[in-house]
């Protein structure tokens, strides 16, 4: 996408009735560091019960994908936890993160390299919500593992997962499969304490949207005028985030003026949490059977394996 384009997308956002910045800009490279710390902090249970679930059934991942496999990650991060999987995974072809933010990117793939000289690592940086070229590996691969972990899929609505769902299966090939981490429905106290930390992190992580739109995009918020706000919201099933404005307050960006009143909320992101049952449902719409799920005995969150139906 070019500068231009995302720059509409985000103006478009901010005149909607609904003010609205796309969870996407959060990741400048200030953003993705805030976010490595959300992973580590004791609320955001995610990251560390993807990682134990990961931890004890990585045998039986590595024999479902096969040998000589294409491992394909979208929204790679720092890769924590696909070390798991490529130390596993027997005699993989190639393995090739996809991920927006460059810098982060680049520089994890280089410590991956480093850490798996043997392996063939190709990086893509894109935005995986709009159409992107896979690269051609030296080695011709088995079949295409997509790997979505982080329950990120909680970002899209019921909708637009379904189209990105999709792609994946696109991806996935005639016989490929999905790897995808899914975060289930449970107390919503559990759910609301892991985006309202004691520490102040993922408030921190949400003003840093406002402050990669000045600096990338012009724009000129007073990150001082914003709270964070985050809430389960029980009939979507989602933890909604939101930069509440503490007064009324005008926008601008080039000659384009954005009024914001006091309470005022921007939204900036969806998180939606899915029951079993809610998943296979939407992954069928994409044309994919859950063919394995594991779950932590909490049944937090949960790994699941889709083929096509
Ligand atoms: C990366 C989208 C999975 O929704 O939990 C963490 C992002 N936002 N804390 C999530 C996030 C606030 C995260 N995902």
């Amino acid at each position: 996408m070019t500068n231009h384009g995302a720059l509409r997308e985000i103006i478009e956002g901010l005149l909607q009735a609904e003010k609205m910045i796309s969870p996407k800009y959060f990741y400048d490279e200030r953003g993705s560091q805030l976010f490595e710390k959300i992973t580590q902090l004791p609320e955001y249970y995610l990251t560390k019960t993807e990682l134990d679930i990961m931890h004890a059934n990585v045998g039986e991942f590595a024999e479902l994908v096969g040998p000589q496999a294409s491992l394909i990650e979208f929204g790679s991060g720092s890769s924590r936890k696909t070390r798991v999987l490529l130390k596993n995974l027997i005699n993989q072809a190639v393995y090739v993160p996809v991920d927006i933010s460059e810098q982060h990117l680049l520089e994890s793939a280089r410590r991956l390299r480093s850490e798996f000289p043997d392996l063939e690592i190709l990086p893509v940086v894109a935005d995986f919500t709009r159409p992107f070229e896979l690269p051609s590996p030296t080695v011709m691969p088995l079949r295409n593992i997509v790997y979505f972990p982080g329950s990120t899929i909680g970002n899209f609505t019921h909708d637009a997962a379904i189209e990105l769902l999709k792609v994946m299966h696109h991806g996935a090939g005639m016989d490929g499969a999905m790897l995808i981490g899914v975060d289930l429905q449970k107390d919503p106290n559990i759910i609301e304490r892991a985006y309202n930390d004691s520490a102040g992190v993922t408030a921190e992580f949400n003003l840093n949207v406002l402050r990669h739109l000045n600096r990338e995009y012009d724009f000129d918020f007073d990150l001082d005028a914003f709270t964070h706000d985050a809430r389960y919201n029980p009939e979507a099933g989602r933890i909604e985030m939101r930069l509440i404005s503490s007064r009324d307050q005008i926008v601008n960006v080039g000659p384009e003026i954005i009024s914001i009143t006091a309470g005022e909320g921007v939204l900036t992101e969806y998180s939606h949490k899915y029951t079993l049952d809610d998943f296979t449902a939407m992954a069928e719409l994409a044309g994919f059977k859950v063919a394995k799920v594991w779950t932590d005995a909490d049944d937090l969150f949960s790994i699941q394996y889709c083929v096509r139906i």
